[in-house]
């Protein structure tokens, strides 16, 4: 009989700072109106000093384990997808790991970007589903905040900071589950969307960093034009894998990044607004963080129960873009 990993407990964390779009009207060139119209954008909770990844993944993660009543020492495995790290290495994982006494667990990141989160389920579903580990932790968490320029009007409007986290358990022969991923790449648009320096290619501090910048570039309608046909593609391919039509869907759970192009993917499945949950008006893209925070929302609001067919899709500097359908 085949083992499914299932979803036993969910939690999210965002820092308690509002920046509001009246507030960022007084740092750059822009307003309420603008964002809003473009974006869907109202406001995004922005990290502090002594916040990072870490402690925003620790309290979603000690969410998700009272949630689940799993105990931190059962977990097999510790995923964070994030690509803000607290540091070069350590991975944040491994800080996670320790500091929720998952003492028997392996601990990776997932560098994905705004699909980390995708990407990081995929990874656990496929070690539950091979026999590799039974409970397992997933992380998406991101602190964009810390490396957007904030003198880039067409950049720092868009981004927020926070962590959501899950807990899957392997059940043999459960109906509910991960029922199938989809995870796609094209690096050659790399160029569109990244943050260069800080690597082994341009090391801080050094003769090739110093004539680029430090922050996150982005050719906003190039990524916007990819991210319309990517989300659509994927929720397509990973509902012909299963075997499934989109009607079949109970709640769809897309990347929070634009709420246009959260419509646009609406449309291509031809689903009804009630089936597609939305908080980007209230967090903004908060990358990793963007999904596993919905879905937690979306739990603790009673709109997501289990037994529900969900489809999350998400895409994200790389190229990268993914599905996950998932009996909850
Ligand atoms: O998770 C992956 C992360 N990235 C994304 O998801 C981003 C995908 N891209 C987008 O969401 C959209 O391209 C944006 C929201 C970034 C931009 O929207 P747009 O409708 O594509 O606007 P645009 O870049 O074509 O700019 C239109 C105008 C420009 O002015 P001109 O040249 O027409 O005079 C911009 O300078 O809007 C101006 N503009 C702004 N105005 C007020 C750009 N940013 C702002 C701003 N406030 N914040």
């Amino acid at each position: 009989m085949s083992i499914r990993a299932r979803i036993e407990g969910v939690g999210h964390a965002v820092p308690p700072r509002i920046l509001t779009n009246d507030e960022l009207s007084t740092m750059v060139d822009t307003n309420d109106e603008w964002i809003f119209s473009r974006t869907g954008i109202r406001q995004r909770h922005i990290s502090g000093p002594d916040e990072t990844p870490f402690t925003l993944a620790l309290e979603a993660s000690q969410k998700a384990l009272a949630h689940s009543g799993v105990a931190a020492e059962d977990l097999d495995m510790v995923i964070v997808g994030t690509v803000t790290g607290d540091m070069q290495f350590p991975s944040t994982s491994c800080l996670l790991q320790d500091a929720i006494g998952a003492k028997h667990a392996g601990a990776f990141d997932v560098g994905a970007a705004c699909a980390g989160f995708i990407y990081s389920i995929a990874n656990a579903a496929a070690l539950i589903e091979t026999g590799m580990a039974k409970k397992v932790l997933v992380v998406g968490v991101d602190v964009l905040t810390k490396i957007v320029d904030w003198t880039d009007r067409s950049t720092c409007v868009l981004f927020g900071d926070g962590a959501g986290a899950v807990i899957l358990k392997g059940v043999e022969g459960s109906e509910r589950g991960v029922i199938k991923t989809v995870l796609l790449s094209d690096g050659s648009g790399a160029k569109h969307i990244h943050n260069e320096v800080g690597g082994s290619r341009y090391p801080f501090g050094s003769p090739q960093a110093a004539p680029r910048s430090q922050k996150v570039y982005m050719n906003g309608n190039e990524v916007y034009r990819f991210a319309v046909q990517a989300m659509g593609d994927a929720c397509m391919k990973v509902l012909a894998e299963a075997k499934m039509t989109p009607d079949e869907v109970d709640l769809f759970v897309p990347h929070q990044a634009n709420i246009r192009i959260i419509e646009s993917a609406r449309e291509r499945l031809n689903l009804p607004s009630e089936k597609v949950f939305v908080n980007v008006d209230r967090f903004g893209n908060t990358s990793a963080g963007s999904i596993p925070i919905a879905l937690s929302e979306a739990t603790e609001m009673g709109v997501l129960k289990p037994g529900m067919t969900v489809l999350t899709v998400g895409f994200g500097a790389g190229l990268v873009w993914g599905a996950n359908l998932i009996r909850w």
